[in-house]
């Protein structure tokens, strides 16, 4: 099977791994999990299928989804700057314990850094 898209590289079975090792993590996190479902398996379907088109994969987020137009999908959720963090923080954790690492894993993270600090809406909760 030819290489030409970090898809291929990663791999449908890391990628899985990796996304329920983040979510584990996100259901742990005190900033993170108040604003997730309890229940997190149909989340980390998506995210999966995100995921897999994001890496240049087949578009199966698209397929099932459409656009993902994803600032638009995550204005309901308060999206602060401690959030957006706190969410690299878990993916970065999630890519270490998966054993993501080299250029792939340079390359993936400074991606999911652009698009999750995109997604902030919020300003920081006052204290
Ligand atoms: C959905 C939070 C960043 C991709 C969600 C949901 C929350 C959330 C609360 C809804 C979960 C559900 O109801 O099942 C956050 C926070 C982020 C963040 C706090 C911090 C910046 C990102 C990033 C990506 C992403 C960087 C992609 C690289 C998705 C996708 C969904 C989702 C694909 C599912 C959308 C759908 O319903 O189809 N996110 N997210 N998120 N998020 Fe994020």
């Amino acid at each position: 099977k030819q290489s030409n898209v970090p898809y291929d590289i990663i791999g449908e079975e890391q990628l899985s791994k990796l996304v329920d090792a983040f979510y584990s993590r996100v259901s742990q996190h005190p900033d993170l999990a108040p604003i997730f479902p309890d229940d997190m398996t149909e989340t980390a379907r998506k995210q999966k299928q995100f995921l897999t088109q994001f890496l240049g994969g087949p578009p199966i987020y698209t397929d099932e989804h459409g656009h993902p137009m994803l600032r638009a999908r995550h204005m309901p959720f308060p999206i602060t700057p401690v959030r957006a963090e706190a969410w690299l923080t878990c993916m970065n954790a999630a890519m270490d314990e998966v054993q993501l690492h080299g250029e792939l894993r340079t390359f993936f993270f400074e991606r999911l850094t652009q698009t999750a600090r995109h997604m902030v809406n919020r300003p920081n909760d006052k204290d």
